[in-house]
């Protein structure tokens, strides 16, 4: 696909980088592991022999200890239990136990007391960072820049790796177009092209070209599948996704996935057209290991086996146990079903030993390919060496920068000067090490996170003055959207919430005092206000869906009043999902786009805040301008009745609101600007096996260093099936000085050009399309060109 080839330019470039920071880095991240090799044939075939002689010497019950995996963590150590269990080699791998020796200390059990010596694959969940916590997945995406993703899962494998943990459950794939669900912080966003390259990169990142590498770790494709379009955005709920959408939008990244050679995948929680993701054959066996060639094991997600009875697909445990190692469920995590009634589903003729072996040999393979039985010890030296070092560290920074999107930026309001006289830093979140840890952290540790104060303080000359105040607390997992009633409808769109004032007052409260008072007397004081608001880090994430996008409690009554001294409002945004922010939009000097930026965030916020560095991430995911406007996603379908025309009273749109989205998909600004020009097509006409060139020139037309990210668009025109009115087909991130141009090159191939018929073959059908290349989905000032696919 076309961002690998570009990677390595990409890395070539990124030596530029030097004038905005980070010399240490550019250099680093320009030896990033490239593509997964061919697994060597013969030590294939050694791992197929030596499984086939421990097949033949393990007893059913044995067997069965290998389809299990359980919940390791008690009060920050092991089960005792669990001891007991490996020893007599029932228990095939835990998660959650981590820490070199105590990992080492359940393996020597399993490496020389249990009888066959099968070492245990411990497990957890390294989603951004095991103790170096980098930005969350959702932020990571906004850097559109897969080799730094790259590298924060490398730096995560490493630390993990070093802990013990040789199996992490991500990457989490997961296309999200629904920002309500809380899970959309842990993936890509919403398209299936974006959400591809991370979940390329995340997979290289964490397994390097051979996972047996002491440095490395087996990834983990989750949710496997469409549990992101979960109805009402509400967490586990039921998705109804016609299997063209499945293939055309939700399939892709767990492609990439796959084709990066991914070792395992992990079954979802959702009911998918009726059959459970976790008991159904269709996703499980015949598009995993039928038509992509999966060799790997597929691991349940939390009880998600037993959860089939309450779904309502099985009468009891026997029956889950059935239909999900029948589907292609290998390991059952933490429910216990296969282990209790696999023996007597055998015995009735309800399953066969060639269906319980081949699950055996599929999670046995992963353990030989990750070298587990020649080296299943933990080096307790090397942990301390590895977790936190120096250039863990430096790296998150770099990452968190990269990761940053200015969404606005009025009259130049940043950068700021670092001799500026004095500054209010104000809101919840302004010092706040938790929320910057996001949801899913893994070992992240409050005490090692940089606050924005603390990075404020760091940046800053020894003669600012820094005030800083609360202003409000966000108190609860749920809390509702500020409810503001401003007849003036300034806000509309980030008020549909139901909720009274009462009620959310109650639900989050001023600090001691009156809260916001106090942030407007220091605001009084200071030249510019830097205003930290958004959600905290329980609000997104598993379990985590919210009805409102507001932002939570009385944020936005103490950004209006901070706004009302005059003062240039500066809003940093740290949250897990997009929001609805419509009167900050309007009304704020500019804002920065954060997420949760890890244990690094508040330095890389204040590197980007003062400009040293340049802000270039882009949304990997739409911004709507209320909940009513969901689901919106770029990559949508025309309609009859497009509304381009307002005057006409019978379009496809709203009576109250515009259709259009607060902030598009690939949207972010630069405190430099960028124009592209000359959109130049190799040829106007390509045979249906052909590729095409396209290429474009980028010049940065301001006065700093920065980064665009030029966007390739396409659409067909008209096909034997409706197609979305663009879709991202190509991606470059560069860096360009004052004044410089560069004339970046896009490949479209019958991959880009391809889609699902009417038979859900994939085809490319002659026709014409149209070619765009903008800084956004959106983009105004973009590029169009048209071209035409001929059969001969
Ligand atoms: C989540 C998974 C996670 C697993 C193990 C589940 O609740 O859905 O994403 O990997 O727990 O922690």
């Amino acid at each position: 696909m076309m961002f690998i080839s570009r990677r390595f330019a990409f890395a070539r470039r990124l030596l530029f980088v030097h004038a905005i920071g980070f010399v240490l880095f550019a250099s680093a991240i320009s030896i990033v592991s490239s593509t997964p090799p061919p697994e060597s044939p013969q030590r294939e075939a050694d791992i197929e022999k030596r499984i086939n002689e421990l097949l033949a010497r393990m007893t059913l019950e044995e067997k069965l200890g290998q389809l299990q995996i359980l919940d390791g963590e008690a009060n920050g150590n092991f089960r005792p239990e669990h001891r007991d269990l490996i020893r007599k080699g029932l228990l095939s791998s835990t998660l959650n136990v981590r820490g070199a020796r105590r990992v080492n200390e359940l393996q020597r059990i399993a490496m020389t007391e249990s009888r066959l010596k099968i070492p245990v694959l411990f497990g957890f969940d390294v989603i951004h960072g095991y103790r170096t916590i980098f930005p969350v997945p959702l932020g990571e995406a906004s850097s559109w820049d897969t080799a730094a993703v790259e590298r924060g899962a490398s730096v995560a494998a490493a630390e993990s790796a070093a802990a013990g943990v040789r199996w992490t459950f991500a990457p989490m794939v997961d296309i999200a177009r629904d920002p309500r669900w809380g899970r959309i912080v842990e993936g890509a966003g919403e398209d299936p092209y974006l959400g591809a390259a991370m979940a390329r990169a995340r997979v290289l990142g964490f397994q390097g070209a051979d996972y047996s590498q002491p440095e490395k770790i087996v990834a983990c494709a989750k949710h496997w599948v469409a549990y992101g379009a979960a109805e009402g955005g509400r967490d586990y709920n039921t998705t109804d996704v016609s299997e063209d959408t499945l293939r055309e939008i939700y399939f892709p990244p767990f492609k990439a996935a796959v084709d990066a050679g991914v070792g395992t995948f992990m079954s979802a929680f959702n009911d998918l057209n009726g059959v459970p993701t976790s008991a159904n054959p269709f996703t499980l066996t015949d598009v995993l290991r039928g038509e992509w060639k999966f060799d790997g094991f597929v691991v349940s997600d939390y009880e998600s086996v037993r959860e089939l009875i309450k779904h309502g697909i099985a009468a009891d445990e026997r029956e889950a146990a059935r239909a999900a190692l029948t589907a292609g469920v290998d390991m059952e995590m933490v429910s216990r079903t296969y282990n209790q009634n696999a023996a007597w589903l055998l015995k009735e003729g309800k399953l066969t030993q060639r269906e319980i072996d081949e699950a055996v040999r599929r999670i046995l393979r992963i353990k030989f390919r990750l070298g587990l039985f020649e080296k299943p010890y933990a080096d307790e030296a090397r942990e301390s060496r590895v977790i936190l070092s120096a250039e863990n560290i430096a790296a998150a920074r770099q990452v968190a920068g990269r990761s940053l999107v200015l969404l606005k930026n009025e009259r130049e309001a940043l950068p700021l000067a670092k001799s500026v006289r004095s500054i209010a830093v104000v809101g919840p979140l302004a010092d706040d090490n938790k929320a910057l840890l996001g949801s899913w952290a893994g070992d992240g540790r409050v005490e090692d996170t940089v606050t924005l104060l603390t990075g404020i303080k760091a940046k800053v000359s020894p003669q600012t003055k820094i005030f800083y105040a609360k202003g409000v607390a966000i108190e609860g997992r749920g809390v509702t959207g500020n409810y503001d009633a401003t007849p003036d409808g300034n806000n509309a769109g980030g008020t549909n919430t139901v909720q009274s004032p009462e009620t959310a007052r109650s639900a989050t409260s001023a600090v001691a005092g009156n809260g916001i008072e106090e942030a407007v007397r220091v605001a009084r004081e200071a030249d510019v206000a830097v205003i930290a608001v958004g959600e905290t880090a329980e609000m997104s994430g598993e379990a985590s869906s919210r009805t409102s996008l507001d932002l939570p409690g009385r944020q936005l009554d103490l950004v209006k009043a901070i706004k009302a001294t005059g003062k240039p409002v500066i809003v940093v945004l740290m949250n897990g999902r997009p929001l609805t922010i419509n009167w900050l939009a309007e009304n704020a000097d500019a804002i920065l786009e954060t997420w949760f930026a890890g244990t690094q965030g508040g330095n890389a916020i204040a590197d980007a805040l003062f400009g040293d560095i340049n802000p270039g991430g882009k949304l990997p995911v739409t911004f709507p301008r209320s909940v009513g406007q969901i689901p919106i996603y770029y990559n949508h379908k025309n309609t009859g009745r497009p509304p381009v025309d307002p005057a006409n009273k019978y379009s496809s749109k709203y009576l109250d609101m515009p259709v259009t989205p607060l902030y598009p998909f690939g949207y972010g600004l630069s405190y430099t600007q960028f124009r592209l020009s000359n959109l130049q097509l190799s040829q106007p006409r390509i045979r249906l096996d052909g590729s095409l060139n396209i290429s474009v020139d980028v010049e940065n037309t301001g006065k700093r260093a920065g980064d665009e990210v030029v966007q390739l668009y396409i659409r067909q025109m008209a096909a034997s099936v409706t197609r979305p009115v663009k879709q991202l087909e190509g991606f470059q991130r560069i860096v360009l000085r004052p004044g410089e141009r560069r004339r970046l090159s896009f490949t479209l191939t019958s991959k880009n050009l391809g889609f699902y018929n009417r038979r859900l073959r994939f085809v490319v059908e002659p026709g014409m399309f149209q070619v765009f290349a903008g800084t956004n989905s959106a983009d105004e000032r973009g590029l169009e060109a048209r071209f035409e696919v001929v059969e001969k």
